[in-house]
């Protein structure tokens, strides 16, 4: 009862100071594209034109005063450093047993994309999931997440180290490229062995842009989509992934998570304060731990039951989904566009779509009967074996991903300073990203790879104007 209070006074302080920022300052950064183009403007209504490195935080340009302090108390929320309990600061405690970072821009910085940890860094920005029996079950000493940092007192679960293995290959014009395939290893692990069957799968921390917009794109739409992948002859044929929704009790859509495993964002966030900071709450009131951890561990102090408060989750998932898309840069070198027309002719844009329309309800009214470009279809695709974590994730195969939206992609290194690329961060460039593609996006690949390089250098351009 007592740290409800703190949260709600907290929370209050916090709304009561934004609104007055709101007030003074309200219309910073957000002006209108240079080009009035509509394909420019990625995110619709959502889109801001900034090339800075606050490119990912800025909010939609249509909301309303309240809204926007609603965004700024998320906003505070995000960068919360949630610290141990029992804390003096009480409406802030709760962080761990176990944890990967205290704060959701720890992975997300700049609410952008995350990276692998380099050889001798801490994971942060890339987790690593953790199954037994085809994705069914939690491995059985450490559960369903890797921690790679946990509270005083409390071993760390492990730490993750990656090798990479250089390949080397050609396109279909002899030029040789190289690809850096990642090998893991967990060191130092706290609770002893991992199980002999223990299944994982890396995850990359993705940029938080235009969420809202992909929150409200119909199933039907989606199915749309796919039936027409399935009367090409390409190969490609995405499927939609159906989730469970606590929100309505029943199935929907899975949009969000490199395997589209939750269904709004409301959902994903309550799955990352549970899961990588060890922030309970009323959707996963449990934290990450094993029966076999809770033994050895013995009686744990909380930050309250649940340690976040409903309105603060959906004060932070609100702006989430209300984190504008930067409009797209045109590029001088390449006037005719072309590198945009070879994007669709090999094949990209039947999984990246550029444009999509949102339902004529939306949960934000501003987000209803839209049309944007996120150069996605938000289907699960089979890439093939070697992009394969061969872990099942509620409905999506071992070999299945959802396509990734590119918009923002070329700005992930003014925001980010680097840019890695894929579910595991294995790709160092666009380039590499591309000639990883496999299984239903084998026959696009090798088009891609028997253009000229001319050809090839212009659609990586396109890509970089994202
Ligand atoms: C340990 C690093 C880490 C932390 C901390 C973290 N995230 Fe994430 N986030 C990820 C990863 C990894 C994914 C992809 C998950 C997947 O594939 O299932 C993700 C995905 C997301 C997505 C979906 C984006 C998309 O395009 O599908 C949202 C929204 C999100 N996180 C919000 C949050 C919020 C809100 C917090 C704080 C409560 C948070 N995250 C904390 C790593 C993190
Ligand atoms: C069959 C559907 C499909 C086709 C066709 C396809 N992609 Fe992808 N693309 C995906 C999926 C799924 C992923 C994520 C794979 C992963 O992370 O393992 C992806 C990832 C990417 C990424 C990395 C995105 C990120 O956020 O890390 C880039 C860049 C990309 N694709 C560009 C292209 C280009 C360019 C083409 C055409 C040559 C293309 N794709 C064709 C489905 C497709």
């Amino acid at each position: 009862m007592n740290r409800v209070i703190h949260q709600g006074v907290l929370r209050s302080a916090l709304t009561l100071l934004c609104c007055s920022v709101v007030l003074l300052g309200c219309t910073r950064d957000i002006v209108s594209p240079e080009d009035p183009a509509e394909l420019l403007r990625l995110g619709g209504p959502m889109t801001v034109s900034s090339v800075s490195v606050d490119a990912f935080g800025l909010p939609a340009p249509f909301l309303s005063a309240d809204e926007r302090a609603r965004f700024v108390v998320g906003n505070a929320f995000f960068r919360t450093n949630w610290v141990t309990a029992p804390a003096t600061t009480t409406s802030r405690d709760g962080l761990g047993p176990t944890f990967h970072a205290s704060s959701c821009s720890g992975c997300h910085f700049k609410d952008g994309r995350g990276s692998p940890p380099e050889p001798g860094e801490i994971a942060t920005g890339l987790l690593i999931r953790l199954s037994t029996e085809n994705g069914t079950r939690p491995e059985p000493t450490y559960g369903y997440q890797l921690a790679t940092r946990s509270i005083l007192g409390v071993p760390v679960e492990a730490s993750v180290v990656i090798n990479y293995e250089t390949i080397t290959r050609r396109f279909a014009d002899g030029q040789t490229y190289e690809l850096y395939k990642p090998h893991f290893t967990f060191e130092s692990l706290g609770f002893g062995p991992l199980a002999a069957h223990a299944e994982f799968s890396p995850r990359l921390a993705p940029q938080m842009i235009g969420l809202g917009l992909l929150e409200n794109v119909d199933a039907s739409y989606l199915e749309s989509i796919a039936a027409e992948q399935a009367a090409q002859t390409t190969g490609v044929s995405g499927r939609v992934h159906y989730v469970y929704n606590p929100e309505t009790g029943s199935t929907s859509v899975g949009r969000f998570g490199w395997k589209a495993t939750q269904p709004t964002v409301l959902q994903q966030t309550a799955h990352a304060f549970a899961g990588d900071i060890g922030m309970t709450n009323s959707f996963v009131p449990e934290d990450d731990l094993t029966p076999q951890q809770r033994v050895v561990l013995g009686p744990l102090p909380n930050g309250g039951k649940p340690e976040i408060e409903d309105d603060v989750l959906r004060d932070v998932a609100f702006y989430s989904a209300t984190l504008s898309v930067p409009a797209r840069r045109t590029q001088p070198s390449d006037p005719s566009s072309r590198g945009r027309t070879l994007f669709t002719t090999v094949g990209c844009g039947s999984c990246h779509r550029e444009t999509m329309h949102t339902a004529s309800q939306a949960s934000i009214p501003a987000l209803a009967n839209v049309t944007f470009h996120p150069f996605t279809d938000l289907l699960l695709h089979d890439m093939g074996e070697e992009l394969a974590d061969n872990r099942p994730d509620v409905q999506a195969s071992g070999r299945e991903w959802r396509t990734p939206p590119l918009w923002g992609i070329g700005m992930i290194p003014i925001v980010n300073g680097k840019r890695r690329l894929l579910h595991d961060g294995r790709a160092r460039t666009i380039l590499e990203a591309i000639m990883w593609h496999g299984g239903e996006a084998e026959h696009s690949r090798e088009a891609f790879s028997k253009l000229s390089k001319a050809d090839r250098d212009l659609l990586l351009q396109f890509i970089e104007s994202l």
